[in-house]
């Protein structure tokens, strides 16, 4: 049977929410022919199902299922082995962040913003670099001079992770992965002590290779991704004057995240058979995790599709939640807000332009943002 969730097709790309609302009325735990999975839409479930590793876990190889070496990572890990790697990471990313990291985004947000022009596209001019900045940082390394090729590469492996709905994405993300595991050997010829290339050498530990890339591309993807939604989201339906950005903090930050966060969905392996809001789950069975059909259920967020800057508690799941929930999220939302600071120091920041959508279902993002500033005090911004 044709399903409503199709999350390639022109209507999804553009606005998948309406898909989303149904399914979390009609259909919350919605089986999927063609993915050959349960679709999973409501907050409650979702947070079950992220939380129970017992029974829901991320490690096809469990189940008796094969799983491509490069892609073998941490993230495709369960605990105890899942905990053991994680924890190789934390601890130099956590020295990193209260080391140079501050000083080190705030001039790169800074020197971006000082380089653009009257009207640029955000994503290129903006997101990406400050993004790549940013987890290199962390990672100790310069921006890299291979920098094109690694942002090309990405693109096709967050492209391959819809590789379920379009089958010939699988294997130029493969290709990917192995091209940025390549990128990121050589680049630890120029590790600076302290980063975390530096304190994780894999030698020939396969998972903590790919680990290295999975950080890091987990970083710079879902970062530009998260910055590029949350200015299309503001500038898409008026200017904004640079102080009202200024006004913009960290329930903000939360707010954009859970309306305009790029990851979509997550996936898990079904470890043994349960029963979930009245259906059959087998062991073996996948699931798809719709976070951001999470994210908007009404029974934990008062008016779902309304922005409040100031909402407060705001439980969305864009970060993920459980064993597997993101450990750098508080940096990309950090970065977010720094780059906000940064854009308030003009005096107007709008859309130029249609915005070209990523043709992209499981992490949400864009190909390109027209934006247009203005310096000095001429400028005067529609009104909201
Ligand atoms: C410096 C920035 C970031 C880094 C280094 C980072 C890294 C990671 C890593 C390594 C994981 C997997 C953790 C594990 O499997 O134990 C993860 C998970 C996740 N990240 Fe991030 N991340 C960053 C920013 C973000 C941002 C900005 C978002 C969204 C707004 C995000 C959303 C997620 C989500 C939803 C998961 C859960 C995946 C799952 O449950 O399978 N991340 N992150």
């Amino acid at each position: 049977m044709t399903s409503i969730f199709a999350p390639l097709s022109p209507t999804m790309l553009a606005d998948p929410h309406a898909v989303y609302a149904r399914l979390r009325a009609e259909d919350p735990v919605h089986w999927h022919d063609q993915l050959n999975a349960w679709v999973v839409t409501r907050h409650d479930d979702c947070t079950r199902i992220l939380k129970d590793t017992a029974a829901f876990g991320s490690d096809p190889r469990a189940l008796g299922k094969p799983i491509p070496e490069t892609v073998l990572s941490l993230q495709t890990l369960d605990p105890p082995e899942h905990t053991a790697v994680r924890r190789r990471f934390l601890h130099p990313l956590r020295a990193r962040e209260e080391g140079v990291w501050d000083a080190e985004i705030r001039r790169a947000a800074r020197d971006v913003v000082a380089g653009l022009g009257e009207v640029s596209d955000f994503v290129r001019d903006v997101a990406e670099p400050l993004a790549l900045h940013a987890v290199c940082v962390l990672y100790g390394i310069p921006f890299p001079a291979d920098h094109e090729r690694f942002r090309t590469a990405s693109r096709t492996l967050v492209l391959g992770m819809d590789a379920g709905l379009d089958p010939a994405r699988r294997e130029p993300a493969l290709v990917a992965r192995d091209e940025i595991n390549g990128m990121i050997a050589r680049w630890r010829a120029d590790a600076a002590p302290g980063g975390v290339l530096a304190a994780v050498d894999p030698g020939d530990d396969r998972v903590l290779r790919n680990s290295l890339r999975a950080v890091f591309d987990a970083g710079y993807s879902t970062t530009s991704n998260l910055l590029s939604n949350a200015v299309h989201r503001l500038t898409a339906r008026r200017a904004w004057r640079g102080a009202e950005l200024a006004a913009l903090d960290g329930r903000a930050a939360d707010e954009l995240v859970r309306l305009a966060g790029p990851v979509q969905a997550v996936s898990r392996h079904c470890k043994e058979d349960v029963e979930l809001r009245g259906r059959r789950v087998r062991r073996g069975d996948v699931l798809v995790v719709v976070l951001a059909g999470a994210n908007r259920d009404p029974e934990v967020f008062p008016d779902p599709d309304v922005a409040d800057f100031g909402r407060s508690p705001n439980p969305h799941l864009g970060l993920g939640r459980g064993a597997h929930a993101c450990f750098g999220g508080h940096l990309g939302k950090q970065l977010l807000l720094v780059l906000l600071g940064e854009l308030s120091r003009l005096d107007l920041v709008e859309a130029a332009g249609e915005a070209v959508l990523r043709p992209t279902a499981t992490q949400r993002g864009l190909d390109r943002l027209p934006i247009r500033i203005r310096r000095g005090s001429a400028a005067t911004a529609t009104s909201p």
